[in-house]
């Protein structure tokens, strides 16, 4: 399996911490946030990983990762010209994966406990479709939400005002490597974008998108709320 990391964006609402620099080298606990996804690949077993920035701060990505050996790791790099959406930035990996492979994806900014180190295994022979991963959270808006159904997710509806449950979907992904035809065929959402979510209910419309739900620990980082409270939970668990 491949590892994809996207860590583009333009990190609005980080502003102005990232009018400076990218937001995933912003510091989290005693690592520059891009650490922690690094790490995350490195303990599910994958060996070689894309990373998709942004062209802000792309010299301080190589800068601080290198060829990937500090941390077990081969990573490449690729260039997001432009903030096209999560959806667009992983379709830039089709290169990057052979016909046949299956990838795990990384948000860059999401911070997770737990190992995907057993679901990767298992995914990688016999899982079909995507799988994705969710949290029960109590403020559902923020993020992708899964509609479900006897075991399976029907839908996912990006930030809604009305959730159809309080289960999140985060920001770790399983997919086939159909997901390169499925990102041909989007359409940019209502923002413009290329979206996560619209890869997920194309999954999710063939009976394919299959889920689990995180024990551990898990933030977005994107807010400055969530960010300190990022780092100061993990500076803990550093120390
Ligand atoms: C993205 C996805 C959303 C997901 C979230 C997890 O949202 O679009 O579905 O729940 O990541 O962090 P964003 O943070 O880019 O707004």
């Amino acid at each position: 399996m491949k590892g994809i990391i996207l860590a583009g964006g333009t990190g609005t609402r980080l502003r102005p911490l990232t009018s400076i620099v990218n937001k995933h080298l912003l510091p989290v606990g005693k690592y520059p946030m891009i650490h922690y996804a690094l790490v995350k690949m490195a303990e599910a077993g994958i060996e070689q990983v894309l990373l998709i920035t942004g062209k802000q701060s792309a010299g301080l990505y190589a800068d601080y990762i290198g060829d990937g050996q500090p941390w077990g790791l081969q990573v490449r790099f690729g260039i997001q010209e432009e903030a096209g959406g999560i959806a667009q930035a992983l379709g830039l990996a089709e290169a990057f994966v052979h016909p046949g492979e299956k990838l795990l994806v990384l948000l860059g900014d999401n911070l997770f406990e737990e190992s995907f180190r057993d679901p990767v295994q298992s995914f990688a022979v016999s899982g079909k479709g995507a799988h994705v991963f969710l949290k029960q959270v109590e403020d559902p808006r923020r993020y992708g939400v899964a509609e479900i159904a006897a075991g399976l997710i029907t839908r996912v509806v990006e930030k809604p005002e009305q959730p159809p449950s309080s289960y999140a979907v985060t920001g770790a992904y399983l997919y086939d490597s159909a997901v390169f035809d499925i990102i041909r065929h989007l359409r940019p959402s209502a923002r413009g974008e290329l979206e996560i979510t619209d890869v997920n209910n194309a999954y999710a419309a063939q009976g394919l998108l299959s889920y689990s739900h995180l024990a551990g620990w898990w933030t977005d980082a994107g807010t400055h709320r969530s960010l300190l409270e990022a780092g100061a939970r993990l500076l803990e668990e550093e120390e």
